[in-house]
């Protein structure tokens, strides 16, 4: 299994930003692990352009659940990949806040980003209420067996878990809860896929940090990371890939 370092810019970023990935391919040009960075929509194209040939992995943050059609200001799956995206963020705790996404649409569009040839990467976690009520790993189960496309497989889907209260936060859980969760998750994903739910990669995302990559990254069943704010500078990111890269 190849581990993911995967950077979500979220609404951030204008095409000036491109300079960083010309920096995080100028220091991280083979690394060991797989590097994305998911820009907004807008920059895609001009991101792929930017990275042709080299070691970095463009994506985008969301899709349509349907293929085409009347649906303004959407995008589809195909359209990303289109654009020369690999990837799509979905499920993002973000989008089913402010986009009332329900694990049914969720999976809805991951099964549409399948269906384009894109690898999913569905986002769960829970929120500091539901942690403290001791209802992570129900929530994150529900959240996981309700967002899993038909047809996943370990090339085509990636799991983020992502607690709500570390986004952003500056705060990330122990790494006994990592640990946690994150197992939990693995030996949900074998009741879903049979043996091939050992490869499905499940990243960590919630304030990861160049400080503290390297230590979530030695935790059991942490293949990778989605990263937000450190993953809009060059150096922040390219510190997290070399930590994984070593991991
Ligand atoms: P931060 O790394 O800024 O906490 O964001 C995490 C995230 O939401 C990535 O999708």
């Amino acid at each position: 299994m190849k581990k993911l370092a995967a950077g979500n810019w979220k609404m951030n970023g204008s095409s000036a930003a491109l300079a960083e990935l010309s920096a995080l391919i100028a220091t991280h040009p083979a690394p060991a692990c797989e590097m994305l960075l998911c820009p907004p929509a807008t920059l895609i194209a001009q991101a792929v352009y930017h990275t042709r040939g080299t070691a970095l992995l463009i994506g985008g943050q969301d899709c349509h659940a349907k293929a085409s059609g009347a649906h303004t200001g959407d995008i589809s799956a195909a359209m990303l990949k289109d654009a020369g995206a690999g990837h799509v963020i979905l499920g993002h705790s973000e989008r089913r806040a402010d986009h009332s996404e329900t694990n049914v649409l969720v999976k809805a569009k991951a099964e549409a980003a399948l269906a384009a040839e894109l690898t999913a990467i569905v986002c769960l976690g829970e929120t500091e209420a539901q942690r403290d009520a001791g209802e992570t790993l129900a929530l994150c189960g529900s959240q996981l067996h309700g967002s899993i496309p038909a047809g996943a497989n370990s090339a085509n889907l990636v799991i983020a878990y992502e607690p709500v209260w570390a986004i952003g936060t500056g705060r990330t859980p122990t790494l006994e809860q990592i640990g946690e969760v994150h197992a939990f998750l693995r030996a949900e994903l074998v009741k879903a896929l049979g043996e091939d739910g050992h490869g499905v990669r499940i990243l960590y995302g919630g304030s990861v940090k160049p400080s503290n990559a390297a230590e979530i990254f030695a935790v059991k069943d942490v293949d990778g990371a989605l990263v937000g704010g450190a993953s809009m500078k060059a150096t922040d990111f390219g510190a997290i890939v070399a930590a994984l890269s070593a991991a």
